[in-house]
């Protein structure tokens, strides 16, 4: 799976870069090439001369060749690498990395990297948790950066918690696992909607809800990133998203929504229908602001179209088609039931009943259940861990099915 694949690590200052060494061998055996690149601090904690002769190759981490005096193209490098990890990850170098700030040799290869990303963080229990940490990771992660999340454990200050960079066989097997991903979904069209959506009322007032859109552009992201051509339908969302092979299409309401959806279906082989789309717009939508007059205001609402009920008819034995379910009573029944009533392939359950989960959290619950019967329930999870687990369910029943 490794052979010949190129894997650009860049270490930076934290105690657990003495487990890096260790992962070289891991891939050097597995076939891989190893390029290193090490921040200043790095050279503390573990020496180069370990790492150059572990990969086989001289470490990288000036602009300049002092023997030779030849600048070293960062571009090269970037260009160079099937996959980055940068392991250890400290706060800092996560910081500059959002920001852009390019002060050593790594960040700019990072900057000007093509490939994939994979971050490894490793620190103290405390600054993992601090906001401004987590905020850094969360929006490394909207970029598309895939995190290897830190370990529970004893940490190098004596206390314990998380933000124990992984062990070196499970970032190995991370490794492992990306490659054979890579390209599951290449040559698929991929359609997902997300967002809420807006239902005017008058030119400044709506009636929308709390989706964020984040789980559908996770999906979206994750089918690019494991080659499929997405078209995201995406509700009015503050999350930007930036990926070549995601083409994003603002809608506002359910029935732009509804129209791009219904253009896009019949060239889609899998479509995720993960909006939360109103399903009530005012009847009539007034052209000039209402006044306030009465002590009361009655605004009639009449029916938005199904969508999702829409494309099950319209599916093909070919075509893949989820949709989510929302339920606060008889989860498992309703749930079952619009999988059967939308002529739905499978359906994903969001618990509204565990906290961290469903509308604004960057977490959720799900279950899954599909037109086999096959039934799998999932812990509290990152919303993109939850994409990586419909991803992986919708490639077991495309290779089941054969859907080409
Ligand atoms: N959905 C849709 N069009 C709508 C309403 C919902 O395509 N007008 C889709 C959602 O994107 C989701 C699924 O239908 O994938 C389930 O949405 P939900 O609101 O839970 O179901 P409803 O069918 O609206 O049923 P109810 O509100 O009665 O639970």
């Amino acid at each position: 799976m490794l052979k010949g694949k190129k894997i650009l690590i860049g270490i930076t200052g934290s105690i657990a870069a003495y487990k890096i060494p260790l992962l070289i061998r891991l891939l050097k055996k597995a076939g891989a090439e190893v390029r290193v690149i090490m921040t200043p601090f790095a050279k503390e904690f573990v020496t180069p001369l370990t790492v150059s002769t572990l990969c086989g190759e001289p470490v990288y981490g000036d602009f300049f060749d002092r023997e030779t005096g030849q600048w070293q193209s960062h571009v090269d490098l970037g260009l160079w690498a099937d996959l980055m990890l940068i392991a250890p990850a400290t706060a800092n170098t996560m910081a500059k990395m959002q920001a852009g700030i390019a002060d050593n040799y790594l960040l700019t290869v990072y900057l000007s990297a093509r490939c994939p990303v994979m971050i490894a963080p490793a620190m103290d229990l405390d600054m993992y948790k601090h906001p401004a940490t987590q905020e850094n990771l969360q929006l490394l992660q909207k970029r598309g950066n895939l995190l290897i999340a830190p370990a529970t454990g004893e940490l190098a200050s004596g206390l314990c918690g998380e933000g124990r960079m992984e062990e070196p066989e499970q970032i190995f097997q991370q490794i492992e696992t990306f490659f054979r991903h890579e390209n599951r979904f290449a040559g698929r069209q991929v359609l997902v909607s997300a967002g809420p959506t807006f239902e005017a009322i008058d030119p400044v007032r709506f009636i929308g809800n709390h989706s964020s859109g984040l789980m559908g552009v996770e999906l979206a992201l994750a089918f690019a990133r494991e080659g499929a051509e997405v078209k995201l339908v995406l509700g009015p969302s503050a999350i930007k998203v930036n990926h070549p092979r995601v083409m994003v299409l603002p809608v506002t309401s359910a029935d732009e929504m509804n129209e791009q959806c219904r253009l896009l279906f019949p060239q889609s082989d899998i479509t995720v229908m993960a909006a939360a789309v109103a399903d009530y717009k005012p009847a009539e939508v007034y052209n000039e602001k209402l006044k306030k007059s009465n002590d009361e205001l009655v605004i009639r609402l009449v029916k938005t179209p199904d969508i999702l009920s829409g494309l099950g008819k319209q599916k093909t034995s070919k075509q893949l088609l989820v949709g989510f379910a929302l339920e606060t009573e008889q989860e498992e029944a309703n749930a079952l039931d619009k999988l059967k009533r939308k002529n739905l392939d499978l359906i994903v359950l969001n618990s509204l009943k565990d906290e961290g989960a469903g509308f604004g959290h960057q977490t959720n619950k799900v279950s899954f259940f599909d037109r086999t019967g096959h039934q799998e329930s999932f812990p509290l999870k990152q919303k993109s861990a939850v994409a990586g687990d419909i991803l992986h369910r919708l490639h077991t029943m495309m290779t089941m099915d054969d859907v080409k």
